[in-house]
Order: structure tokens, then sequence, then C-alpha cells
């Protein structure tokens, strides 16, 4: 029998490297729009990393893996998060796997319910298609978040445009997560 090595490899205190492993950084200036104000950021400080493992197969049901890396920043007080989106195919679900860091992964529904979960190390989170999702880093390091999602998925962003998420998360200078509704 012959015996292959894997073509990629997740440490779970590093980031996923190998073929097919594409890395995207988001920075401030593509990032700014996310937030309540403007935190006068320098304009290429990295926000988060995406690194996205996509399988080359024909299989239309294929898998993808990927790990989000989101820098213990602030914007005026608001704590750094990703862009958000829902899934283009909103029958595509997705887990998502808490590796270090603390933060919330916020959750929306089609009618603009916003709650959220709390991730850290070890959680796991089942993310139903028909829910907006999107990951904060509250805590004071680097949060890392695994996570396993179908191909088909997609991203939709201009339906979180339409209709924002219903919560901001800001954080004082002692670390108190304060939550603002958001006036639609
Ligand atoms: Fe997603």
């Amino acid at each position: 029998m012959k015996v292959l090595k894997s073509t990629v490899y997740h440490p779970i205190d590093d980031v996923i490297k190998g073929e097919n492993v594409i890395k995207s950084t988001k920075v401030y200036k593509d990032a700014k729009s996310f937030y309540l104000n403007d935190g006068c950021l320098d304009e290429e400080t990295g926000m988060y990393d995406v690194y996205s493992y996509t399988p080359d197969t024909t299989c239309k049901a294929s898998l993808n893996w990927g790990l989000t890396v989101l820098y213990p920043l602030t914007v005026d007080g608001e704590c750094n998060m990703t862009r958000g989106h829902w899934h283009e195919n909103r029958e595509c679900t997705e887990i998502y796997y808490g590796i270090s860091g603390k933060g919330l992964l916020m959750l929306m529904d089609e009618e603009g319910n916003t709650w959220a979960e709390e991730v850290c190390e070890g959680s796991l989170h089942h993310i139903d298609g028909h829910f907006a999702h999107r990951l904060i880093n509250t805590g004071e390091e680097v949060m890392k978040v695994a996570a396993c999602w179908g191909k088909e998925a997609g991203h939709d962003y201009a339906a979180v445009e339409a209709m924002p998420f219903g919560y901001r998360v800001f954080k004082d200078k002692n670390g108190k997560l304060l939550f603002k509704e958001v006036k639609r």
C-alpha cells in the first residue's frame, strides 16, 4: 500500500500551510467602513488574516478548511471584527472552532435578530446557513478560529451591508464590554 504524506498542515499553534492554501489580509483602509467611527489607525494596519484551504477536487459537495487570525485592536473603542457575511447558498452550514484568544461569534437571522456565542479555546460552533456571522476579538490576545464550510457556500456581503448586524461591541479601558444597539 502506498502511504502518502499530507500536502497540508495546520499545527494548532500555527497557521495552515501547504498546497492550495491562500492567505488574505484585511488592512484598516479596507475595513474602516465596518466601524462606527474612524479609529485613525495607520491605513496599512493588519486587522485580520484569513487562510483558506480549498482541496483540488471536482466534487461539488467538497469542504474547505480555514483559519481566521484576528488581532487585538480596537477602532475608537470598538472591538476588531471580521466583515461578516451570509452564505450565498443559505443551505450551506459552517463549523467554527476556537483555537486561542477569546471573543464573540455574532449571529443574525434574516429578520435582523442578533445574538452572540462566546468563542474561546476549544469552543465549537455550528452556524446555520440562514444566519449571518461575524467574529469579534474582545480579548487582549490574538484570536484564532478555524472553520470548515461547504465549497458551494459562497459569501454574501451585500446582504449584511443592506441590513447590518443589530449590535456593535465596544470595550472600555477596564476591558468591560458594551453592546450598542444599531438603529435601523
Ligand atoms: Fe461563512
